[in-house]
């Protein structure tokens, strides 16, 4: 039987208190794993409102999950901030996180500060966060100190996956963990709040968290992170086939949504739907009024 009782109402919790860095912090030093989990627009914000996550992401992985694209690199700021938006008007208390899509961040400091400051005037998220070591390290700093809290990520960074080898797991040699490391450390040093780590050894992610002050959210990175993320539309099966082998499903959103609409189109054309009490009634002697305008050609 699954642990998860997909039918019961989940309300809102109106005592949740809203999720500050501070908080976040705390909740490492505790020992309290961290849920984050994407979403992309108003009804899935809503969702995860009344789960009471902790972290939401706007992930630039909405390319494929919403818009259908092969990748998360074509997707641009100005879409990303419609998603953002969107999401920060179904939410409430989770801290709010939109990601630096690709080519929107890479080529300078300014250019990096603009696109930030663009997520937290234009759509509501209280940070941001962008991929990789290298120059992205550098941009980190520069939106940090903007004043815009920065997540960073490591491992696989899905805009560079091409240049990794394509979507496979990475630091699976003692050079190539170093790297993620390095990274990592250097992300860190820049002044992000928290990393993500992304499709790593579970070892690897073990061995490097003794150095990590700063919370750090895993994704295939085993359990030794401070807290998971996964894409909504994996978790809930909102989508063709299973995806990565680090995704765990707990619904099967998109067969139930196929399922709804063809009884809908059944019913339509058995006729069945609209019944009378979908419809709208009018007194009979407006009706009687109708008639006889119309047979006098109106
Ligand atoms: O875009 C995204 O959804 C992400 C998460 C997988 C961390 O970057």
């Amino acid at each position: 039987m699954s642990a998860h009782p997909s039918h019961m109402p989940v309300p809102d919790d109106a005592s949740r208190l809203p999720i500050t860095l501070p908080r976040l912090a705390e909740k490492k030093a505790l020992g309290e794993p961290i849920v984050m989990v994407t979403a992309y627009d108003y009804p899935s914000a809503l969702a995860v409102q009344r789960a009471g996550v902790d972290l939401v992401l706007v992930g630039d992985s909405g390319a494929m999950t919403v818009l259908g694209h092969p990748s998360t690199v074509p997707v641009g700021v100005d879409e990303m901030l419609m998603l953002s938006a969107a999401v920060r008007r179904g939410l409430r208390t989770p801290f709010l996180v939109g990601d630096l899509p690709f080519g929107s961040y890479e080529a300078s400091d300014e250019e990096a500060v603009r696109t930030a400051q663009r997520f937290v005037k234009e759509a509501g998220c209280d940070a941001v966060k962008l991929e990789g070591g290298g120059t992205s390290v550098q941009r980190a700093r520069a939106i940090v100190a903007a004043g815009i809290p920065v997540m960073g990520h490591v491992g696989l960074t899905p805009q560079t996956a091409t240049a990794l080898g394509g979507y496979r797991a990475q630091g699976r040699s003692a050079d190539q963990a170093a790297e993620v490391a390095r990274g990592a450390h250097a992300l860190q040093e820049a002044g992000c709040f928290a990393v993500v780590f992304e499709a790593i050894p579970s070892a690897v992610a073990e061995a490097v968290m003794p150095s990590m002050a700063i919370p750090v959210i895993g994704i295939g990175a085993g359990p030794a992170t401070d807290g998971q993320v996964l894409v909504f539309h994996d978790l809930l099966g909102i989508r063709e086939g299973m995806g990565a082998r680090f995704v765990k499903r707990y619904a099967s959103l998109l067969d139930e949504m196929a399922a709804g609409v063809g009884e809908y189109a059944a019913d339509v054309r058995a006729r069945r739907y609209p019944a009378p009490e979908h419809g709208y009634s009018i007194a009979p002697g407006e009706l009687a009024g109708l008639r006889e305008a119309l047979a006098a050609g109106a």
